[in-house]
């Protein structure tokens, strides 16, 4: 009985010292953290994000692989909806030069290095359940899973653009009209 009083005694001052620790990092520590967008991730967080993000695709996306052909057709679908959804952010080559021309934390990714290591069942499910705590949204509940499957045949085809590809979409950024860039 004492054994059990003692026990419950120290686990009181453990909670007790956790709400403390956690009130003096939300009052005071956290406000004088820099929360601004232009900030750039530490290693640290890079890694635990990184790592937790990788993990939760892994154990949720399915095995299946694009069942749309890399046609010129589906690629030029693909295309479509990718200019018209995601250039906003990823920008019209891929690069990750939003039209926006405003920072954002965690930063947009690049789609033109490192997506070799998702699969298209990865790929299909980040593009369809968004990354919450980030800019990147989640876009299967407003579209079909075959406007989807296009722009990640187009997505994929990104780093190997050709010459003709390059030169077009570099025209259309220098023309800087937003509007007329993504209709
Ligand atoms: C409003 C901005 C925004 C739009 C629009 C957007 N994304 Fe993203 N996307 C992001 C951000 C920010 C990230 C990085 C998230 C992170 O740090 O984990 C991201 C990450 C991704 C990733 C993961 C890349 C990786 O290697 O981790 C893929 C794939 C992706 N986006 C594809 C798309 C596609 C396809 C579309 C359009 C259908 C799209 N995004 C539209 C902002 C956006």
């Amino acid at each position: 009985m004492r054994l059990f009083a003692e026990f419950t005694k120290f686990l009181l001052a453990g909670f007790g010292a956790i709400v403390i620790l956690l009130s003096v990092a939300v009052l005071i520590v956290m406000p004088r953290m820099r929360w601004n967008a232009t900030a750039r991730p530490s290693p640290a967080e890079n890694w635990i994000a990184g790592h937790v993000l990788t993990a939760w695709v892994s154990m949720n996306a399915s095995r299946e692989h694009n069942p749309i052909p890399a046609t010129p057709e589906n690629l030029r679908d693909g295309q479509r909806v990718y200019e018209q959804h995601c250039a906003v952010c990823h920008g019209l080559g891929g690069n990750a030069q939003n039209l926006l021309g405003g920072d954002f934390y965690p930063p947009v990714i690049s789609l033109n290095d490192g997506l070799t290591g998702w699969s298209d069942g990865a790929l299909f499910f980040i593009v369809s359940s968004g990354i919450r705590m980030t800019a990147m949204p989640a876009f299967g509940t407003k579209h079909s899973a075959y406007e989807l499957w296009n722009v990640i045949l187009w997505i994929r085809h990104l780093p190997r653009l050709t010459a003709d590809e390059r030169a077009a979409i570099q025209a259309r950024i220098e023309n800087r009209n937003v509007d007329e860039l993504l209709h």
